[in-house]
């Protein structure tokens, strides 16, 4: 049996804000050091910067770069990473015990931006420090200059003031593993505090509080509640983490993937909404959805690692087709959500759960998930439409029955060109699509490209690094207004409608 959906325009969900194409850049592992910043490397610029990487980060279509952590923030001394180098002290990295030597800072940070053209999302710490730290990094950075802190950026070649406009209030504080990790309550009244200040600065900020860092935390939901109702009018959005693996060989489940992040989308909104009645306000929070990807955390790192060296080889995942039809689905699950996930990041840019690799010295290579990643962060622009399948399930073990095909459909309002992403779940049958094309301008097939593979399990490595890529298919065509096409067993794909 096919799975069939009807697209018309009148029926939007939202418009996907750029923000959501955005990603993190960790100091975690060789994210920085020997990822993206390689001073020696043929290919880096003069401030370092491997010029091969930036070129892929471009092609992968970041919009912003969420930075410096994730667990690292929560130890973060900006200060000890600006000015000249030679005099920028190493320091213990207590989140992922590594020795950081703060040769890559702040301001190598903002000309990466530059080079990249890419938005800084800037978090402040709020586990070692708090409210006026956070307003020092907010000063040094933003300041226009004639105070002593926009002075020293000015004097460590600064220059123009940095107009950094979207700020993270920490990271995962509700996590005993993190640096500084706090009671809800505690959180949400540094989290109000240190917002109200940073507002005194500039009142336009965009800042993001911190909501859960998994919906399986005891605290989930009610953590989320006590935040934002210490800090609703303060804040503009709340954070989202997930991540998923396969675990016990169970794929029909980790091919569900999706259903749990869009029940986990859902919730939080509800909980936004559940706060936004109780306080009688007007205004809603939106979410950032600021680290998601596939993470195999349950594996042990396969390279050895002596604690406190410095750039190590951690989590560095190699992704197979399988994983990049389960990431491209957690793609499909924020774009059905475009309305209230305002922002979103993947977790993470360069070598540390990654989409880029690179080798010291040698070459940079797409992992299999870069592939969903640029193309929807190229086409997936414009206007959500509400895609509601009728089609066939199947059983998995976590989710009970899920709907084999997975899809959202995303519309540019000025063209009328509409661009379909799907995935096949199944892993050994083809599954027919017929799309009702009735509400839509769009009725010829530009492109309908592919990520499968008799392998699932292929992967690009160093040696392989084309491996995996994507394929044009075969067959789709429209036909009295009705789209059709067979999408190849565990397969991600992109359809182009003008
Ligand atoms: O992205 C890796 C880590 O995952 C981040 O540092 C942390 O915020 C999360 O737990």
């Amino acid at each position: 049996t096919p799975a069939r959906f009807t697209l018309d325009s009148a029926f939007g969900i939202g418009t996907v804000h750029p923000r959501l194409y955005g990603s993190f850049m960790e100091h975690l592992g060789r994210c920085v050091y020997s990822g993206l910043y390689e001073p020696g490397h043929p290919a880096a610029d003069p401030a370092g910067l491997r010029q091969d990487v930036l070129a892929l980060i471009r092609e992968l279509g970041v919009t912003t770069v969420r930075y410096p952590g994730g667990n690292f923030v929560s130890g973060y001394r900006w200060e000890d990473t600006v000015g000249p180098r030679k005099e920028r002290p190493a320091r213990l990295d207590l989140a992922w015990k590594t020795t950081e030597t703060n040769e890559f800072g702040l301001g190598e940070f903002m000309d990466f931006c530059r080079k990249t053209g890419t938005e800084p999302m800037m978090a402040v710490n709020l586990g070692t420090r708090g409210v006026e730290d956070a307003l020092r990094l907010l000063e040094y950075s933003n300041h226009p200059g004639g105070t002593e802190l926009s002075d020293l950026r000015i004097a460590h070649g600064g220059g123009e003031p940095y107009g950094i406009k979207m700020w993270c209030l920490g990271n995962e504080m509700d996590g005993p593993w993190q640096i500084g990790h706090k009671t809800a309550e505690e959180y949400g009244r540094l989290a109000a505090e240190t917002a109200r200040a940073m507002r005194m600065i500039e009142p336009d900020l965009e800042l993001v509080a911190c909501g859960s860092s998994g919906s399986g935390m005891s605290t989930f939901a009610a953590w989320e509640a006590t935040v934002l109702e210490a800090a609703y009018d303060l804040v503009d959005h709340v954070s989202l983490h997930a991540y998923y693996e396969e675990t016990d060989g169970d794929r029909d489940s980790f091919l569900a993937s999706a259903v749990d992040m869009e029940h986990f989308i859902e919730s939080v909104v509800a909980t936004c909404d559940h706060v936004r009645a109780r306080l009688k306000a007007t205004k809603r929070i939106n979410l950032s959805f600021d680290e998601w990807n596939v993470w195999y955390q349950s594996r042990p790192n396969p390279h050895h690692v002596e604690e406190w060296q410095q750039a190590p080889r951690l989590l560095e995942d190699v992704y197979t087709v399988t994983d990049a039809v389960v990431f491209g689905s957690l793609l499909i699950a924020l774009l059905r959500h475009a309305d209230r996930v305002t922002a979103a990041s993947l977790a993470q840019l360069v070598n540390v759960i990654a989409p880029i690799m690179t080798e010291p010295g040698g070459p940079a290579w797409r992992q299999t998930t870069f592939f969903p990643f640029a193309q929807a962060s190229r086409y997936g622009r414009g206007r959500v439409l509400r895609v509601e399948v009728d089609g066939p399930t199947y059983p998995t073990a976590r989710f009970g029955d899920v709907p084999l095909l997975h899809a959202t459909a995303v519309t540019d309002d000025e063209t009328g060109a509409v661009t379909v992403f799907t995935v096949n779940r199944s892993q050994s049958e083809a599954l027919p699509l017929e799309i009702d094309l009735r509400g839509v301008d769009a009725h010829t097939v530009e492109e309908h490209l592919v990520l499968s593979d008799a392998d699932p399990d292929a992967r690009n490595t160093l040696d392989h690094p084309d491996r995996v890529t994507p394929h044009p298919a075969t067959g789709t065509l429209v036909k009295d207004g009705v789209l059709r096409a067979g999408l190849e067993p565990l397969s991600w794909n992109m359809i182009r409608l003008t």
